[in-house]
């Protein structure tokens, strides 16, 4: 085999491409979410939102100015992605309408509550663990083995978080806010990729994670606003929030055969916090 000549290459273009294909998006009435899937939406993709059922009414909303603005066909499901069954129904709704399932992005999470180990109750530990981890998994799963059975690969991509990598410092004055849990349950999505990417590599199917930092997408709301700009301007290099504008491209990357020798990797962008 000999290595190509400029004039042998793909346009990227031509690779970044996701016509035809079908995109399975958790947290769809979220913000990177929906931002997420606006972008694989402008690549060509058909786009089926998954969210909570007393988010019913944005996802439709969602659906309906992904469908105005880029041409493409929507659809929402709606369930708990730390259930089972709920993810077999939804994945088997997806296929039974679409067709197809190409791209998966398991992305629905939780923050949970500042604690530390020493203060959480086990059930906020269970909550966070069940939706931001098994969650993960239940999606990836069900629709790898769909997508081993279609037989035409895919790309399947979690959301991880910088907390996946580090431990969320809490403020000079109190140390002890952490989100242990999700922390943990985040650390636990990075490793359970790479289990995943070698597991269905035979079958052309990748799998990767993106570590988000601090993107303003509407997780933070109901959190002290406060602390979380003194933690901005005391870690994140880049001194600033994330917008959604610059989340959507790793995963359209991700989707895409731009990233087709990648699999089992994580993506981190936190605007420099990890640097440290
Ligand atoms: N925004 C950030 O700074 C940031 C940083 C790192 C990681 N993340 C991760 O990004 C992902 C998306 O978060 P976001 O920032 O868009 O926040 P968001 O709150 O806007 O979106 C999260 C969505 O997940 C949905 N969801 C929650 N529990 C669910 C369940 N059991 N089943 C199905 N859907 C459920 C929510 O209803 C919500 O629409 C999450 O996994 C989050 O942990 C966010």
């Amino acid at each position: 085999m000999k290595p190509l000549q400029i004039h042998e290459l793909n346009s990227i273009y031509d690779m970044l491409s996701l016509k035809g294909k079908v995109a399975f998006v958790t947290g769809g009435a979220g913000g990177i979410g929906r931002s997420c899937a606006a972008g694989l939406a402008e690549a060509g993709a058909d786009v089926v939102l998954m969210d909570i059922p007393v988010k019913e009414d944005v996802l439709r909303a969602n659906c309906e100015a992904i469908e105005k603005r880029y041409g493409s066909k929507t659809m929402y499901v709606m369930g708990d992605v730390s259930k089972e069954e709920d993810v077999i129904r939804m994945i088997d709704e997806t296929v039974q309408q679409m067709g197809r399932l190409d791209i998966v992005f398991a992305n629905a999470g939780v923050g949970g509550r500042d604690d530390n180990p020493g203060q959480i109750e086990a059930a906020e530990w269970r909550k966070v663990i069940d939706i931001d981890l098994t969650g993960v998994f239940l999606v990836d799963r069900t629709a790898a083995n769909v997508m081993k059975k279609l037989g035409n690969g895919g790309s399947i991509i979690n959301t991880a978080s910088m907390s996946g990598h580090i431990i969320n410092k809490g403020s000079r004055a109190d140390m002890s806010k952490h989100m242990a849990a999700y922390a943990a349950a985040k650390a636990g999505v990075i490793q359970f990729t790479k289990s995943m990417g070698v597991s269905y590599v035979e079958d052309n199917i990748r799998c990767n994670s993106i570590s988000p930092g601090m993107i303003l997408s509407g997780l933070h709301d109901n959190m002290d606003m406060e602390a979380l700009e003194a933690f901005v301007a005391d870690s994140v290099p880049m001194n600033r929030f994330a917008s959604l504008n610059e989340i959507m491209g790793i995963v359209v990357f991700l989707a895409s055969d731009l990233s087709s020798y990648a699999t089992g990797s994580d993506f981190v962008i936190d605007g420099g916090v990890t640097i440290w």
